[in-house]
């Protein structure tokens, strides 16, 4: 964390999991424990359906509400599909885009990515977007060069006064759901690349300014260590964001 240039931010990706009551429950017990944190920001990246429950019981909190997903225009025939005006008419602050998930299981490809992170920064909504290697990519000495690649994608476009609202999300798709997480130093390679890359498109300034999470096993016992490098500014948290006492744990990891 460098907390000079950039915000810490602790985010929960709760996936499909959670229903509106569930949520309002999760939220209230969540609340006092968000407002304790000087300097971390606390996200919820709920289901969509979750939503009005997430921006209402977080009203006047340090609670952010995130989306999961999103399209890249604005209104359309696009049956089953969410706009980012919508998310925004909502109250809705950030938006995950590109999970692993996505791109595995929905088709999305760096192309869509990139349409939707400039739709995303358009309709003034923070884009938190996922990138990150496969195991075979990792074997393959191919991590820093596949990474590289999907960040010059991401940026493709981006005007220079935007960079700063993107949040990049390294995700190594082995660690995700697995229980094995990359070490720290893992970890700071990959956020120290993604800066690098940013660097070299924007400039120092632009790329200190940018929020780099790591995700994938996150939880209350690796936390401090993986949050304790300089190119670590939060967490992306699925499984242990589920549980209040265990988010809450890993928020106080961020905070100190
Ligand atoms: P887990 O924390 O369950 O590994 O999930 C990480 C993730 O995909 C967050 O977006």
């Amino acid at each position: 964390m460098n907390r000079r240039y950039r915000k810490t931010i602790i985010a929960g990706n709760w996936k499909m999991n959670k229903n509106p009551a569930e949520t309002k429950e999760f939220i209230t017990q969540l609340k006092p424990h968000a407002a304790r944190a000087k300097w971390c920001e606390t996200v919820l990246c709920v289901p969509f359906i979750d939503i009005p429950a997430a921006v209402k019981a977080a009203k006047n909190t340090r609670v952010f509400i995130a989306a999961q997903n999103m399209h890249h225009e604005s209104s359309g025939a696009y049956t089953g599909e969410v706009s980012g005006e919508m998310l925004v008419s909502l109250g809705v602050k950030y938006v995950v885009i590109g999970h692993s998930e996505r791109r595995q299981y929905f088709g999305e490809t760096e192309d869509t990515v990139s349409q939707k992170v400039r739709a995303a920064l358009a309709c003034g909504l923070r884009p938190i977007v996922c990138v990150g290697e496969s195991m075979s990519q990792r074997e393959k000495n191919l991590t820093l060069d596949y990474v590289r690649m999907q960040i010059k994608t991401v940026f493709w476009d981006v005007d220079p006064k935007d960079v700063k609202k993107v949040v990049v999300a390294y995700e190594p798709i082995w660690a995700i759901g697995t229980g094995k997480t990359a070490t720290a130093q893992q970890a700071d390679e990959v956020g120290r690349a993604i800066r690098e890359c940013i660097r070299e498109i924007y400039g120092a300034r632009h790329a200190r300014s940018v929020t780099i999470l790591y995700g994938g096993s996150m939880n209350p016992k690796n936390a401090k260590e993986l949050l304790a490098m300089p190119d670590v500014d939060g967490g992306l948290i699925g499984g242990a964001s589920l549980q209040c006492d265990d988010f809450v744990q890993i928020l106080d990891a961020a905070d100190q």
